[in-house]
């Protein structure tokens, strides 16, 4: 008896998988802050809405679109400590409908004219990636100011 319960059990949970792989919808950046354009030790923050990404989403930076060279990881993995403490991911998961939806927001406080640039949303899906980009602008200091 205890047998037939457990293989009963494995059954409904390979079926619920089966059910659930289906089901699963690509994944989709829903929204992405429009440009903005800063002042020198404003306070920045970059919003990333996620759609049915049971994925890793991330943040990253880049001099212009077709370069996105540096990682803001969400557990900040930040080359440098200036970096590490002037910016920080927060993320806000909810559901919408029967959809996973999750908020990824970039906050960048004391704003340097070195954090000017392209920051682009990701979506790593298995080996398509899925992004958005959103450019923000620094006004009132000299772009050689390193962070
Ligand atoms: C890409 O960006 C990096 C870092 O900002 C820069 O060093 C590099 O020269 C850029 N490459 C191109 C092709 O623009
Ligand atoms: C990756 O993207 C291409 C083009 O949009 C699509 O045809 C393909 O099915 C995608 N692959 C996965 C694993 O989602």
């Amino acid at each position: 008896m205890p047998s037939k319960l457990l293989s009963l059990t494995l059954y409904s949970l390979a079926a619920l998988t089966l059910v659930n792989l289906v089901h699963a919808a690509d994944p989709s950046i829903t929204f992405i802050s429009p440009d903005q354009v800063k002042n020198i030790g404003d306070t920045a923050e970059l919003v990333c809405i996620v759609k049915d990404a049971q994925y890793i989403v991330e943040w990253g930076k880049g001099d212009k679109p077709g370069n996105i060279s540096e990682r803001i990881a969400v557990e900040s993995q930040i080359a440098s400590a200036d970096k590490a403490k002037r910016f920080k991911v927060t993320v806000k998961d909810t559901t919408v409908g029967e959809s996973p939806v999750s908020t990824y927001t970039l906050q960048i406080k004391d704003v340097r004219a070195c954090d000017a640039g392209v920051y682009e949303c990701q979506i790593l899906f298995l080996e398509n990636l899925t992004t958005k980009q959103t450019r923000l602008t620094v006004q009132g200091a000299p772009p050689s100011d390193k962070c």
